[in-house]
């Protein structure tokens, strides 16, 4: 087999003639097939999800985030197309893999998304092409995982083709950065490898970060996100310290945050979510048995946000009986089930395990979320539930009104008018003046 070169992969990578395929449109995928559109690469956008392709090559978005105009906009310029069929991947020259990696029901890796990716790449993978993967997970996936499901064709990684890890650093919602604006860590089997990733990357964000190997690369993104596990799972115990000792949390952390150096503010909640913070970190816990290195504070942190949402359920049925009424027969107004303000999306939002807490006690649960009209099955849950609309008359019909996502696009004064009893997991009825309700901390 011929020695594939590099250079020319550069060159072309340097040229914009390289065409960059990406496999996976959602949340980490779209953002970057738009950059690579913007920068004048030929892009092909790859997705199972019909839906998906459809909506990007009539430049329509489906994610909140990402304006329509974006989309329209790579339409327009015609350098970029989403397809189904991945018998193109081998026009792509470029290849970067976007593609979900959860946990199992036994909260293991699932690393099916990644393993039946790499097995479709491998299919038509030819000399000289360059494979990224940037879904996160566990320290070691590209070279154990990935590399010998491509090695199966025939082709050998580093000679015949290049494989580097690159995590995403999404932070959706958040209008200071963008995937443009925020560096990117590069890892590279080989040095042509890492090259190669300098190249491509540096062609569209701000900055570029080399680590020695895909593994620290995959490292490092475990490192940021069990940092945010960790640090927020010490504010949720100190709320709960803080809230039986008569000392507001919140308070606490503005106070603390005027410190300016060594401390970096964290805020509590009902529980974790999103796609990464509550997932990841077990990435890590798993592959360390392998070391028989138990993950002691990962697991604690897991365990004391996992309870988050028994606790804010208890602090409910204590304003509840305050009321002289029980949880079993009250009805529930439930505020976001998005996992974070402002954001469109509600994977692993402990809004869900709210929802099932509240009917296992027997509460009768309404939500109102701006941005989820309805609530789409989960792998774990299938409600059939509809966003009631936030009124006088809707906020009047509840026992109690959960805050549970504080969207900046809810009226919080109508809330503390017209809502009997506050729960406020989020600090969010400061923002609504006084109220007549009883607040409560949760
Ligand atoms: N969402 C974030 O903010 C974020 C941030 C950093 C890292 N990540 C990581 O990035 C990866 C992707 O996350 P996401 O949020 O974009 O997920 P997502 O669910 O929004 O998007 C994944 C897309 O991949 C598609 N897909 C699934 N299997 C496929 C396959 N075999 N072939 C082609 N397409 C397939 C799905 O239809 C979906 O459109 C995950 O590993 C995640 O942990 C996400």
């Amino acid at each position: 087999m011929a020695k594939a070169s590099a250079q020319d992969l550069l060159a072309r990578i340097q040229n914009r003639k390289a065409t960059v395929g990406i496999i996976g449109l959602g949340y980490v995928g779209l953002p970057l097939a738009i950059e690579f559109a913007k920068a004048g690469f030929p892009v092909l956008g790859f997705d199972l999800d019909e839906a998906k392709v459809k909506k990007v090559n009539a430049g329509k978005g489906y994610i909140k985030h990402i304006p329509d105009e974006a989309v329209r906009e790579i339409s327009r310029r015609k350098n970029c197309r989403a397809t189904s069929d991945f018998r193109e991947l081998s026009k792509a020259d470029c290849v970067i893999i976007c593609v979900p990696t959860p946990l199992t029901k036994q909260r293991e890796p699932d690393m099916s998304y990644i393993v039946s990716t790499a097995t479709t790449i491998a299919r038509t993978i030819r000399p000289g092409q360059f494979i990224v993967l940037e879904s996160t997970t566990y320290p070691g996936t590209t070279r154990e995982v990935v590399q010998p499901a491509l090695e199966a064709s025939g082709l050998k990684a580093g000679r015949d083709f290049f494989l580097a890890f690159s995590p995403e650093r999404e932070d959706p919602g958040n209008p200071k950065f963008s995937t443009r604006t925020i560096p990117k860590v590069v890892g590279g089997l080989t040095p042509s490898c890492l090259s190669l990733a300098e190249a491509l990357y540096g062609a569209v964000v701000v900055k570029t970060i080399s680590v020695s190997s895909p593994d620290a690369a995959e490292a490092t993104k475990l490192l940021e996100n069990i940092f945010r596990c960790i640090n927020i799972a010490l504010v949720n115990e100190l709320k709960q310290v803080f809230e039986r000792m008569g000392i507001d949390v919140w308070e606490v952390i503005e106070a603390a945050k005027s410190k300016p150096f060594g401390f970096m503010p964290f805020y509590p909640g009902p529980g974790l979510g999103g796609h990464c913070i509550p997932i990841d970190p077990f990435y890590l816990t798993w592959k360390a048995r392998e070391y028989e290195i138990p993950t002691r504070f990962i697991e604690l942190a897991g365990e004391i946000n996992t309870a988050m949402p028994d606790y804010v359920i208890g602090r409910l049925v204590h304003a509840l009986n305050g009321a002289k009424k029980s949880l079993n027969g009250s009805k529930i107004l439930l505020l976001g089930v998005a996992y974070k303000k402002n954001v469109d999306d509600m994977r692993e939002s402990p809004s869900l395990r709210l929802i099932e807490l509240l009917r296992e006690h027997g509460a009768s649960v309404e939500y109102h979320d701006p941005f989820i009209p309805s609530l789409p099955p989960t792998r774990k849950y299938a409600y059939r539930m509809t966003s009631r609309p936030l009124t006088t008359a809707t906020l009047k019909a509840a026992d109690a009104v959960l805050i549970a996502t504080d969207h900046t696009d809810v009226d919080y004064g109508l809330v503390g008018r017209a809502a009997k009893i506050v729960i406020d997991t989020r600090n969010a009825m400061p923002r609504g003046g006084r109220a007549k309700a009883k607040i409560v901390r949760a």
